[in-house]
């Protein structure tokens, strides 16, 4: 049989080798005259002896929408703020960079960790501690549901913090805005030293975490002066929203509506259909507004530090 070529997805019919039928759905990671490596959405790789393969076919890239799993969407923002490393425990996602964001240093629990939670847990803290930082883990749960994995943690010590509500929107119901006309609005493919100021307190990794994925930077000035940032990345028909920032002075003016208008334009025109973005539950002026222009809270997720 012709063997399937490394970067598609497909859906593979294999005997394993107590002779049971497998299907299995995943990305070709690697492929040669005697085994294909698939990578499934939501465990570790899985090598398939080529001899045992019954049959094969492509299939279109997982299709994420607003109405799938916490799971799902929590794993497609984690590609637009990857960190610097990745290590994987089956479908676990160990993200390290230095200490610098908490998105980029924790461990994304979801799916199958191919061994006992128990072992795969021992497998984050250690991965952590190698790097003298402190272990933490982040579960995404439905609005109203505990994670499955929540009561273990708190159990076994770790302290729940920094709640964080995914929301969503459709990009096509993002109503016009007008813009004020005294702000000038620029695009860039990295982010120049004032817009790295603005996004955060100075930090080493500052700006390789933020390049760590494609993105775009939008700034807003008025005259010399930078008064609005954002940065934009898109991941098939998904577009992300990050470091949306105004100027205390300039705040409720209308700036910040303007450039979430102007993200989901330049979105939409790229091919996105959807957005979603990050908010912690405490920032109420931000949910405030990301309510008035249609956002969707879809789920929230909460970080688990351990000593
Ligand atoms: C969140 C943030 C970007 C909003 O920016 P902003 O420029 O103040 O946003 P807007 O002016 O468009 O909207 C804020 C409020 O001003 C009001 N407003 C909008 N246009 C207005 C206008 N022309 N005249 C008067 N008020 C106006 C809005 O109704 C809105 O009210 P609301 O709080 O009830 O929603 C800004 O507060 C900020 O930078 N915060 C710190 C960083 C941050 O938290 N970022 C978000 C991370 S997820």
């Amino acid at each position: 049989m012709r063997e399937p070529p490394a970067g598609i997805r497909i859906s593979l019919r294999y005997v394993d080798p107590d002779g049971a039928a497998r299907d299995l759905v995943g990305e070709v990671v690697a492929v040669d005259d005697r085994r294909l490596v698939i990578m499934p959405w939501d465990r570790g790789p899985v090598a398939v002896d080529t001899a045992s393969v019954v049959a094969w076919r492509q299939v279109p890239p997982k299709a994420v929408r607003p109405s799938s799993t916490p799971a799902d969407l929590a794993r497609l923002a984690a590609s637009g703020w990857p960190g610097l490393e990745l290590e994987l425990v089956g479908g676990w996602e160990l993200r390290a960079a230095g200490g610098y964001t908490r998105r980029a240093n924790s461990a994304l629990c979801e799916g199958d960790p191919g061994t006992d939670v128990a072992s795969a847990l021992d497998r984050v803290t250690a991965f952590y501690r190698s790097r003298d930082l402190p272990p933490q883990v982040v579960l995404p749960a439905r609005t109203g549901e505990r994670h499955r994995l929540h009561d273990l943690l708190v159990g076994g010590g770790w302290a729940e913090h920094s709640h964080t509500w995914l929301m969503t929107l459709d990009l096509r119901s993002a109503p016009p805005v007008p813009f004020p006309h005294d702000v000038e609005l620029s695009w860039s493919a990295r982010p120049d030293a004032t817009w790295l100021a603005a996004f955060g307190r100075p930090h080493p990794l500052r700006e390789a975490v933020l390049t760590a994925a494609n993105a775009d930077y939008l700034a807003l000035r008025r005259g010399a002066e930078l008064v609005g940032i954002a940065r934009l990345t898109l991941t098939g028909q998904w577009s992300g929203v990050s470091g949306l920032w105004v100027a205390a002075s300039e705040r409720g003016r209308g700036l910040g509506t303007g450039l979430l208008g102007v993200l989901a334009e330049r979105a939409l025109a790229r091919g996105a259909r959807f957005g979603y973005l990050q908010v912690t539950e405490d920032n109420t002026g931000a949910r405030r507004l990301y309510d008035r222009l249609g956002w969707q809270a879809h789920h929230r997720y909460t970080f688990f530090s351990h000593e």
